[in-house]
């Protein structure tokens, strides 16, 4: 039995940073995301008595039995959790279609879309619900990216009550997100340690206090098409995230001069009259929210301060798909 799903990956407003439940992934949090047009991972995910071992090709290419951990582990899990046949084989080729260089993380659109085609293989007949709590359990923001547009994660008490949903799936907005490479290489602390280390700011649990009032002022915002508001909450609870990295003990942080650089950017910008707002996750790279209007101009601006680098425009991405 085979199946195909395509998801996109989404952007958080409202950062999801740290675990009331490791194995779980159950959030301490809730957050809000974009998801995104431009990136996505298509898999297709086939299991038969034919198939002589588990496999999982990446854009083609076979992965190595560690390369293929993550994977093979999630969906072992899986089979246990639904009790599926153990003894059979599976294999699953995804397609990632988030530029190598774009610098953004692409685990949020690969669980989902691999929990998608999992579910479909099997005829396990989820909703969408069921199917954002099974991508939780592969990674955190996969959670959100079984839903288009805008989406809020609510953090819930356990397994059943952790999962997202969408806020709105079709915006009729003129919102867009630059996604800036300042470095593609591989991040120097992953978003599990960074979330552990991060807990250790004495900030943290004032950080976490605000989560609830700053996910109903971002809903508002949505709600009103208030640019101004979205992007102010939005810098905001990226700002925090940074800080309780910064306040850690031992205190640590993504950003590489160049992620400065385009912080300042956009302050200078701003003052100018270019209205725009920066989001930044676990890495130096950028990701800046701007009209369409104004995105010619910031992506000019960009060029002069840091010349040649990449920078994809996008926009809202719809929810998981089913592909034949
Ligand atoms: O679930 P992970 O491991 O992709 O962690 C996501 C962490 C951030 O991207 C920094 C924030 C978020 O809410 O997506």
């Amino acid at each position: 039995m085979k199946a195909k799903a395509r998801a996109h990956t989404n952007i958080a407003l409202v950062k999801y940073w740290g675990k009331a439940d490791k194995a779980l992934k159950l959030p301490l949090m809730s957050s809000i995301s974009m998801t995104l047009d431009a990136f996505y991972t298509d898999t297709e995910f086939n299991h038969s008595q034919d198939l002589e071992q588990d496999a999982f090709y990446l854009n083609e290419i076979k992965q190595t039995r560690q390369q293929s951990q993550r994977v093979f582990n999630y969906i072992n899990e899986l089979r246990k959790k639904f009790n599926l046949d153990q003894n059979e084989h599976f294999e699953i080729r995804s397609y990632n279609h988030v530029p190598t260089s774009a610098g953004l993380a692409s685990s949020a659109s690969a669980f989902a879309a691999l929990a998608a085609s999992f579910a479909k293989s099997y005829d396990l007949n989820l909703d969408k619900t069921a199917l954002s709590r099974l991508a939780r359990l592969g990674s955190g923001s996969a959670t959100r990216s079984i839903f288009g547009g805008f989406v809020e994660w609510q953090k819930g008490t356990n397994d059943e009550t952790s999962f997202a949903k969408a806020i709105d799936e079709n915006p009729d907005w003129d919102l867009h997100m630059l996604a800036v490479e300042v470095n593609t290489g591989q991040k120097k602390i992953s978003s599990s340690i960074g979330m552990q280390w991060a807990q250790k700011s004495p900030f943290y649990q004032t950080w976490l206090n605000e989560n609830q009032s700053e996910i109903n002022a971002l809903k508002k915002a949505i709600a009103k098409h208030d640019f101004t508001n979205l992007g102010e909450i939005s810098e905001q609870s990226a700002n925090e995230m940074h800080a309780v990295n910064l306040s850690a003990n031992p205190g640590f942080t993504y950003f590489e001069p160049d992620t400065l650089e385009l912080i300042n950017l956009v302050h200078t910008l701003r003052q100018q009259g270019i209205e725009c707002y920066y989001t930044i996750d676990a890495g130096p790279n950028v990701k800046i929210l701007c009209t369409l209007r104004n995105s010619k101009e910031i992506i000019s601006a960009i060029h002069n301060l840091l010349g040649n680098v990449k920078i994809v425009n996008a926009s809202f991405g719809p929810g998981v798909q089913y592909l034949d």
